[in-house]
């Protein structure tokens, strides 16, 4: 039996100190099931309510929910002015780190000021409710003010992660028909001031529905400056009212897009709504990592330009007046104890991140976090991918100082919140299985035909009912909506396009993307969208791109190419090139890992790259079944172009 195998028979009984405490216990699961719509309701009574809904759920028309049908409320107001309002002003809503070491500590009422000072600063730009505002930011305070001032105004954010492209910028930008550009000069990343304005500026000549762009000044590098465009934050925002009345919006109000990609080459732009949202991203926050909001200290390392950044550094946290760490840089620098030395340093008690991050630090070695006070650590989580049952050990072990439930949470940008995983105070342990779905929600693992499959058999992950977090569509694209998630098994059946298997206990195992999309360090990335940003260079007449598993990605993009007839095959000096266009096109993170120059791809017979083939090459097997090549002699051609140690 090999390691794994071992371990994935391992259970890890619940801390008994936790379960008498926890904020759930077992009966939630009996409650949720008897009654979901009620149960949901009561985790809508959490929030703040201008107007209480007359109903719970509308699904009359799906595959288009409509959740607390009637009911109003302000999301930002539930985020922050309440909590000001109880009392609780003076609680820290973050302890913010920048890379460099600088320190910012922002009470919730100092977050109260300044987001009424950004939402004043955004009507006076002529931002109106409803109109879409794009946030392309470092991981600095002034990001989630913005996302605030925008939600308490009823404009809709679309916040684009700081490393993609400008031209992943624009053609966000043009989708989405922002009027608004909130950006900084730049932010520090491993050790440097990185530059965003440029992209930005690059970003906005292209477009035509930007009016103005806001730029929050971190960095203090030099930035080009277009006059009457451009302006700065502390010019425009500092001088505001600290006074600012928020409207209560409709429950289905439209919070926010958050564009991700999907199969094809345009990315989807998520849209999420308020009341439902809202309702499943703070209960989840809550339940899910048992989040004490007196006494906690709650980390997720995530990026506010991914969907766990909005959901868990932001909405749900504030929601529930959480204390969270905001932490600007990356984990190296300026050396590989810096999240350590940040746990010690503001007593973190519960941390979220991703597979991709723990495997690394078991590469550095567990003398790294041997050297630092982790013992303020009691619940700890993980997201992005599937948590292999030797990262899940070690970071039980040697962060967790083995006292620590991990809760694996399995959710999409789609989801919105957790859908897939166990409660802290609940469940007993299986490293690398997300086990249970979330109370109030129904997963299943079903075969081609819609059967649904238990003993271990592998299928596809289906959601059987509505959820409130979910998303509403796609934004400007309704069919596409319909398309992508609601046809392979009928209108009232979410398709979330991951491969599962549920156990003999019930336990559901996540298995990766049974779509054309990757998994590189928890960031999903298409290859058609590779693909196509590799033909667009000029010495390539095709491309095919698989995912193939890296040890410490999860994923690699591994990219074959076919030159175009007058194209010198420079060797490395090509390769690099391509690599370098990829990571200016889209983003850094599409950076393909490998590039094999070849001539010829393996097609079937009807022309489709038999991408399995290539996925085969590109972790060293022994090829699957050739037979419907049109050319199997192709396959030997390609092999013969690979390096001599693969
Ligand atoms: C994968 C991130 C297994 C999955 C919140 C999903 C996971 C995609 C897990 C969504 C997990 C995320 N176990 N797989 N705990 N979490 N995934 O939209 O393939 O960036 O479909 O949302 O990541 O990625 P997204």
């Amino acid at each position: 039996m090999s390691e794994s195998t071992e371990l994935e028979g391992r259970r890890f009984p619940v801390p008994e100190e936790l379960a008498a405490q926890a904020n759930v216990g077992p009966d939630v699961y009996e409650r949720a099931a008897q009654d979901r719509l009620g149960f949901w309701a009561e985790a809508a009574d959490r929030l703040t309510w201008a107007q209480r809904w007359d109903e719970v759920l509308d699904w009359s028309n799906p595959p288009f929910a409509k959740w607390f049908v009637g009911g109003k409320l302000n999301v930002a107001y539930n985020c922050v002015d309440r909590h000001v309002e109880a009392g609780h002003g003076e609680q820290v809503a973050y302890h913010w780190e920048g890379e460099p070491g600088d320190t910012r500590t922002i009470t919730y009422a100092q977050l109260k000021d300044e987001v009424c000072k950004a939402a004043n600063a955004l009507v006076e730009l002529g931002v109106q409710t409803g109109d879409r505002v794009a946030i392309y930011m470092p991981m600095i305070p002034e990001a989630v003010v913005a996302m605030l001032a925008c939600a308490r105004i009823g404009a809709v954010h679309m916040v684009v992660f700081g490393g993609f492209s400008s031209d992943a910028l624009a053609s966000r930008i043009t989708d989405s028909g922002a009027v608004l550009v909130i950006t900084a000069d730049g932010g520090y990343r491993r050790g440097a001031p990185s530059a965003l304005k440029p992209a930005v500026d690059e970003a906005v000549g292209r477009t035509q529905s930007v009016r103005n762009v806001l730029v929050v000044r971190r960095t203090e590098q030099d930035v080009e400056w277009t006059e009457g465009r451009d302006l700065w934050w502390h010019d425009v925002v500092d001088r505001q009212s600290t006074e600012h009345t928020a409207e209560a919006f409709d429950a289905e109000h439209p919070l926010y897009i958050m564009y991700t990609s999907g199969t094809t080459a345009s990315p989807k732009g998520i849209l999420h709504t308020s009341g439902g949202y809202l309702t499943q991203v703070a209960y989840s926050h809550w339940a899910s990592f048992d989040l004490k909001a007196d006494t906690d200290v709650f980390w997720t390392s995530a990026d506010i330009g991914w969907v766990t950044g909005h959901s868990y550094i932001v909405y749900g946290p504030l929601a529930n007046r959480a204390t969270s760490i905001m932490y600007e840089g990356t984990p190296e620098t300026p050396h590989r104890g810096r999240w350590f030395e940040l746990i010690e340093k503001y007593k973190v008690t519960i941390l979220y991140t991703a597979p991709t991050v723990i495997r690394t630090f078991m590469k550095w070695g567990e003398d790294i976090p041997a050297k630092f006070d982790l013992s303020s650590l009691r619940v700890l989580g993980s997201v992005g991918e599937p948590i292999n049952p030797e990262a899940w050990l070690w970071y039980h072990e040697h962060i967790g100082g083995g006292r620590c439930p991990i809760v694996d949470t399995w959710w999409q940008t789609e989801t919105g919140a957790h859908m897939i995983n166990p409660l802290p105070g609940v469940t007993s342990l299986k490293p690398g299985s997300a086990q249970t779905p979330f109370p109030g929600i129904s997963a299943k693992v079903v075969d081609d035909e819609g059967n649904e499959l238990g003993d271990d058999t592998t299928g596809l992950l289906v959601l059987t009912e509505p959820w409130p977090s979910m998303l509403r569509t796609i934004w400007g694209d309704d069919d596409r909506y319909v398309d992508t998630y609601w046809s392979r098994f009928g209108k009232e059946v979410y398709f979330a396009g991951d491969g599962a298997k549920k156990d003999a206990d019930g336990d559901i195992w996540l298995l990766g993307r049974v779509d054309d999309v990757m998994n590189v360090s928890g960031h999903r990335i298409s290859t058609t969208e590779v693909e196509s940003s590799l033909v667009a260079h000029p010495t390539v007449a095709e491309a095919a791109v698989v995912g193939a598993s890296d040890p410490t990605t999860g994923q690699g993009i591994v990219a074959f190419v076919i030159l175009r007839g007058n194209a010198e095959d420079s060797g490395d000096e090509l390769v690099q090139q391509l690599r370098t266009h990829v990571a200016k096109d889209i983003g850094p993170i599409a950076k393909p890992r490998q590039i094999m120059v070849v001539q010829e791809l393996p097609k079937t017979r009807s022309g489709k790259i038999m991408r399995r083939l290539l996925r085969d090459i590109a972790e060293n097997r022994e090829l699957g079944d050739v037979t419907t090549l049109t050319d199997s002699s192709v396959m030997n051609l390609i092999k013969d172009k690979l390096p001599a140690s693969s």
